[in-house]
């Protein structure tokens, strides 16, 4: 596996150096052996007491960005009205919500056509012509639903898997 091929690397690497090297051996496997699979373990907790309805927050989940959003009654009535037959990736609301918060929108904060960060999760940055999210590196549009609109994206924002632990608690992974 990948632990196994990096301490061979390693040791591999400190046999070609010559005995000298094998002082930081160990140090070094003992920091490195864990991480990975630790991290793509982990989950993470977050207080979404704090959001207002219309606002969003970045965060981060296993390294990569993570958008948590709080729909006005408004946009949940916009993104409610808009036809399946003009999506690109169909999918409601519901579907990408969880039952009794609907109001919650949490996704990844990565773009589904090349991996840049979009904008719009954080205050006075422009959300684009759907009102979600807009990444600038090629120009796609995400509603409020984080459902693609427009440009290059060949999918939604990826809603990870998550769950309500309170009601102003949500635990992501
Ligand atoms: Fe977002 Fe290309 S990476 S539009």
């Amino acid at each position: 596996d990948g632990v196994r091929r990096r301490d061979f690397i390693n040791i591999a690497a400190v046999g070609a150096a010559g005995v000298g090297g094998a002082v930081t051996l160990l140090p070094l496997i003992s920091q490195m052996a864990p991480s990975k699979d630790v991290l793509a373990e982990s989950s993470t907790e977050l207080d979404i007491s704090a959001i207002e309805p219309g606002q969003a927050i970045k965060a981060i989940f296993r390294k990569q960005p993570l958008f948590v959003k709080r729909l006005t009654e408004e946009e949940i009535s916009e993104e409610n009205a808009v036809p399946l037959g003009d999506l690109r990736d169909p999918q409601t609301l519901d579907e990408r919500t969880q039952e009794g918060h609907r109001d919650i929108l949490v996704t990844m904060g990565v773009c589904t056509h090349l991996g840049c960060v979009p904008l719009g999760a954080a205050e006075g940055e422009v959300k684009g012509e759907y009102g979600g999210y807009f990444c600038p590196c090629h120009g796609s549009h995400y509603d409020s639903a984080g459902r693609i609109r427009k440009g290059p994206a060949p999918t939604n924002l990826e809603v990870p898997e998550y769950a309500f632990t309170s009601d102003t608690v949500i635990q992501v992974g």
